[in-house]
């Protein structure tokens, strides 16, 4: 991790306290300047930080970056070893992580991406991916889980989602179709679980569940056909969760409980 990153990480980790710099210097074993730096570096990339003399550095609660460090931040320990990814932008979080799957990358990992240019939905429908959303999707292996039935696990991560989401914003949210998640009749998630296996052997080797979620999205920005049946869990700028909470949270409640 770089300076900057360990600086966010304990920033994000201490959301509304004041961390002095001299803290922060020892816990990342650099010079007050080098945390300076960093607090300055993080400020360009658009980090609300506060800075009031005597008392430290504070991350404003509304700074809302999907970051790796956000999201390890609101992590339990036992899953702060996890593997993020994070990108500005990709086609598709779920070809990268069938690209990890099939070069072995371990359960767990998990790819975050702000836009999607070529966002999938079941059956080759598209995903419109645009910022505001979350996308991510996340490497499943068969052995750390303890049924790898397609309708068990569906409905699985469909559940964790919906905890996820009730728990954080207390909304309400259900599954209809195969596994879309609606709020009052739209659809706010869409959820594609693909799957790798020895052909051969018949051995299912990995699963890749992608989640999208239309977090303080611009519905009214979105294609026709798409915007008549969607809805947003937050109008945009007025969500009450950062997105890093809301995927943090999936992320648990997916690792926490298998099928
Ligand atoms: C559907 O509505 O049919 C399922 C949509 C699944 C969208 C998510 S967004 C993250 C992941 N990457 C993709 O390309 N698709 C899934």
């Amino acid at each position: 991790m770089s300076t900057s990153e360990k600086v966010l990480f304990i920033l994000e980790s201490n959301k509304d306290i004041y961390i002095s710099g001299e803290e922060m210097a020892g816990q990342c074993s650099v010079s007050r300047n080098a945390v300076w730096k960093a607090i300055r570096d993080l400020r360009e990339k658009g980090y609300d930080i506060e800075a009031i003399s005597n008392k430290g550095y504070k991350l404003k609660g509304s700074t809302d970056i999907i970051s790796a460090e956000g999201i390890l931040a609101g992590l339990p320990k036992e899953l702060n070893g996890a593997e993020i990814l994070v990108y500005d932008s990709l086609e598709s979080t779920n070809d990268k992580a069938k690209e990890l799957a099939m070069k072995g990358g371990k359960h767990g990992t998990v790819i975050v991406a702000v836009t999607q240019t070529g966002g999938r939905g079941r059956q080759d429908h598209s995903f419109y991916s645009p910022e505001g959303g979350l996308y991510m999707s996340i490497i499943l292996k068969p052995e750390m889980l303890s049924s790898t039935d397609s309708r068990a696990v569906t409905s699985f991560v469909g559940g964790a989602v919906i905890s996820a989401i009730q728990e954080l914003t207390g909304i309400e949210s259900y599954i209809d179709g195969i596994n879309d998640l609606y709020v009052e009749g739209k659809k706010i998630c869409g959820i594609l679980l693909e799957a790798g296996s020895e052909f051969d052997s018949n051995t299912l080797q990995w699963i890749v569940a992608g989640i999208g979620i239309n977090f303080d999205s611009d519905i009214s920005a979105f294609p026709k056909d798409v915007k008549e049946r969607a809805s947003s869990l937050f109008a945009p700028g007025q969500a009450t969760i950062t997105k890093n909470a809301l995927i943090a949270r999936i992320i648990e409640r997916i690792l926490d409980c298998q099928p």
